[in-house]
């Protein structure tokens, strides 16, 4: 335990530098405080979609909401830096699978990132049903992340 802490910590700094304006968020409680507001924002963002999918599928909307989407998940993941799982006594969903099977959590990080970009990419298109079938797509992979990786799902 002692031997690995130094390790552990220079990787949270490295995760914290690479999150920039982040760096000042360094307590457990702030960063899974932020990390948690993120999440809100894409579910906001993905409430947005839903609705204008339901709706008047306005293009300049659903591509704000995609964009939105799209920025947010790229920003998330240096949030998950070590020592801010169930252990660090802050109440958070995020599993310990997170940090003992970062390569998994790490593809799922990016599938998001991907199917999001590639939803900004037709959001735009007047394309309704396209966008819808890519929304969904977004939708599994959010689903799929939690199954693995978040407590209360
Ligand atoms: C790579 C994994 C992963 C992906 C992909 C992912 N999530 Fe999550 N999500 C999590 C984890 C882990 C938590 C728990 C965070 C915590 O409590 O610290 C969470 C929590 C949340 C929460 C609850 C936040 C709160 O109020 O505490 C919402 C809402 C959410 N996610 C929405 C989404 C949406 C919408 C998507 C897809 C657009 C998505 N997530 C994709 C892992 C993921």
């Amino acid at each position: 335990m002692t031997r690995a802490r130094p390790m552990l910590m220079m990787a949270a700094s490295a995760a914290l530098v690479a999150g920039g304006a982040l760096a000042a968020a360094a307590t457990p409680a702030e960063t899974i405080a932020a990390r948690q507001a993120s999440f809100k924002k894409m579910g906001g963002a993905m409430k947005a979609l839903k609705d204008e999918l339901g709706g008047g599928a306005d293009k300049a909307k659903l591509l704000a909401a995609a964009r939105t989407l799209a920025s947010t998940a790229r920003a998330q993941w240096v949030l998950f830096t070590p020592g801010t799982g169930p252990s660090s006594g802050v109440k958070t969903d995020a599993l310990p699978a997170i940090w003992t099977q970062k390569s998994a959590f790490d593809a799922a990080s990016a599938k998001l990132v991907a199917e999001a970009d590639k939803l900004v990419g037709i959001a735009g298109s007047g394309n309704t049903a396209a966008v819808l079938a890519q929304f969904k797509v977004v939708g599994g992979t959010c689903a799929a992340c939690h199954r693995q990786f978040r407590a209360d799902e």
